[in-house]
């Protein structure tokens, strides 16, 4: 019998493994796998990974002399080292993340994912098989839009709740969005206290309709959905361009045989009315159209608050290996 997880892959979609953990990569064979300072947290705690942080603490210490500066080349380092490995057993990209705390600056942004793509470059990894990891602020997309168009580098649009933000995304000619289905879904329980069936799952038809949306205008950036909390919100989108997907979602999609018939289909989108919307040079109507979404403005904030905490505790363990 072929499991669902092959059946899955049948459907078009592009696997991705949502861990930093190489044990887990290594075992479902993703196509593509990511890395940020929360799954790199979660990593560093094992024995095997906590190597990763000397080679990075050792690489930093004297490119500066104060120490917060140290910190952060170090982490750059870090990010980069893992993001190697990770490489080494994978056969497409990986996304590296541009620190959280640089949400509200795009100069920020772009400087930062600049320095990333250079470290790569000294570790001898082309910027093919790098994605940089931005949230999807106004700020973010306008740095993404910058990396795609002087400098040629790829970018996966993180921390997507919402049309709006997946609109101007695709107008940045961003190369990858990553809408999130499981958090939507925290959200609106949370704040409805009601349970929703997979067909009603309030994150599955954000993904559906800004997969619609961009089939429908033709554009080109990948839609991968991600953050999935059950198997059935997952198979709801066979047919995504891509999803990512952890490593125990992956282990109960290939121990199962239940059919995964495709549900997103790019040939049928071009029939679908849907109205056509811009943010090019519309800062006030984007910032207006999203403030419109509660769920997504909160769900932004919460994401970069909690991605910067993270980012904080990580530069904690290296200053202390620096010390
Ligand atoms: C893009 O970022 C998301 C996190 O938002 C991550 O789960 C996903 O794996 C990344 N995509 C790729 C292709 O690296
Ligand atoms: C997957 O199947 C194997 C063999 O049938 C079983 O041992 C394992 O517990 C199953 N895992 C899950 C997550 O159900």
């Amino acid at each position: 019998m072929t499991s669902s997880l092959d059946q899955l892959k049948a459907t078009g979609t592009v696997v991705v493994s949502d861990s930093g953990d190489f044990a887990s990569i290594a075992k479902y064979k993703p196509q593509d796998a990511t890395t940020n300072p929360s799954l790199i947290l979660a990593a560093s705690k094992k024995p095997e990974y906590a190597k990763l942080i000397d080679v990075a603490a050792e690489y930093a210490k004297d490119k500066a002399s104060d120490i917060d500066t140290k910190v952060e080349v170090a982490l750059d380092r870090l990010l980069v080292e893992f993001g190697k490995e990770i490489l080494k057993i994978i056969p497409g990209k990986v996304s590296t993340e541009v620190d959280a705390s640089f949400s509200f600056s795009t100069k920020a942004s772009v400087d930062k994912a600049l320095r990333i793509i250079d470290l790569y470059k000294e570790q001898g990894i082309d910027k093919d098989r790098v994605l940089i990891k931005i949230a999807s602020t106004w700020e973010g997309i306008k740095a993404a839009e910058i990396l795609q168009r002087d400098h040629g580098i790829n970018c996966n649009l993180t921390l997507m709740f919402s049309p709006v933000q997946a609109i101007a995304a695709a107008e940045a000619n961003a190369y990858l969005i990553s809408p999130f289905v499981g958090r939507i879904l925290d959200w609106f329980k949370a704040s409805t206290k009601k349970e929703y069936s997979k067909e009603e799952d309030p994150g599955v038809a954000s993904v559906k309709a800004i997969f619609n949306y961009y089939k429908k205008y033709g554009y080109k950036t990948i839609v991968m959905g991600a953050s999935f909390r059950n198997t059935g919100e997952i198979t709801e989108l066979a047919g995504c361009d891509y999803l990512t997907i952890s490593p125990n979602l992956l282990e109960d999609l290939l121990n199962s045989t239940e059919p995964v018939p495709k549900k997103l289909d790019a040939s049928q989108a071009a029939s679908l009315d849907i109205e056509k919307k811009t943010y090019i040079n519309e800062e006030a109507t984007f910032r207006f159209d999203f403030n419109e979404d509660q769920m997504a403005v909160e769900k932004l904030r919460e994401g970069i608050s909690k991605f910067a905490a993270d980012a904080i505790t990580l530069k904690g363990i290296i200053k202390e290996k620096l010390a």
